[in-house]
């Protein structure tokens, strides 16, 4: 079984996607660490062609059932916090509207959730990476209440958050190739005022009653 979580930066992905992974007993899927080591990659080496980076960077996602921070690899070196920074935000935004990336990426993606159960996280795994998945999920909230829980995790100024933020929306939503957008068939949850216990159960609750259909 796949579970697709999709929405915008902050909406409460990542949490929301790790504890559902563990009380499933699913693997987790952050597609959107893939981006960003490709974009610190893309960073450290600034004049090389990012489709090209994107298909030979070794980005090894250590398998999670959700207890901790899933590690990640590039290269074969764990890269921590390094991809989480606002800057490698920023360039993993910009290199998402390149075709070349995607398609490397894409590539990436299917080939891990070819077998197994997943909960997979992102902007279009529902529309592209796995249109077939049993359940799809969008997760939506307020931008000022997103920006709020960013500026928490990462120690920073509410409003320099907001503008990232705002800036980085726009791209993923407004580029021609699988844009941030709800699937048709997807549940739209809005967190704004619900806690992450909440929202994991209710999403336990439709995967339950996906899986009994
Ligand atoms: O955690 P947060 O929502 O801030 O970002 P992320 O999921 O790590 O994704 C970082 C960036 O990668 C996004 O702003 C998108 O531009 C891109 N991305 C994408 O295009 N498609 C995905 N499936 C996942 C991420």
């Amino acid at each position: 079984m796949l579970i697709a979580i999709d929405g915008p930066a902050g909406a409460g992905k990542s949490t929301v996607a790790r504890e559902l992974a563990r009380e499933l007993g699913f693997t987790y899927l952050d597609s959107g660490a893939l981006y960003r080591c490709v974009a610190l990659r893309s960073l450290r080496e600034p004049h090389a062609d990012p489709g090209e980076l994107a298909r030979e960077a070794r980005i090894e996602l250590a398998r999670s059932d959700g207890a901790a921070e899933p590690r990640v690899l590039l290269d074969g070196h764990e890269v921590g916090n390094a991809i989480r920074t606002p800057e490698v935000s920023a360039a993993a935004s910009v290199l998402a509207a390149d075709p070349a990336v995607r398609d490397a990426l894409l590539a990436k993606q299917r080939a891990l959730i070819a077998s197994g159960d997943w909960v997979a996280e992102g902007r279009d795994i529902g529309t592209v990476v796995a249109p077939q998945a049993e359940l799809k999920v969008f997760l939506s909230a307020e931008p000022s209440e997103r920006a709020r829980r960013r500026a928490l995790e990462l120690g920073a100024d509410v409003e320099t958050v907001l503008a990232e933020q705002t800036l980085r929306d726009e791209r993923d939503r407004t580029r021609q190739h699988a844009p941030l957008q709800r699937a048709p068939d997807a549940v739209e949850i809005d967190t704004t005022s619900l806690t992450i216990g909440e929202v994991v159960q209710h999403i336990a609750r439709l995967a339950a009653a996906a899986r009994s259909a």
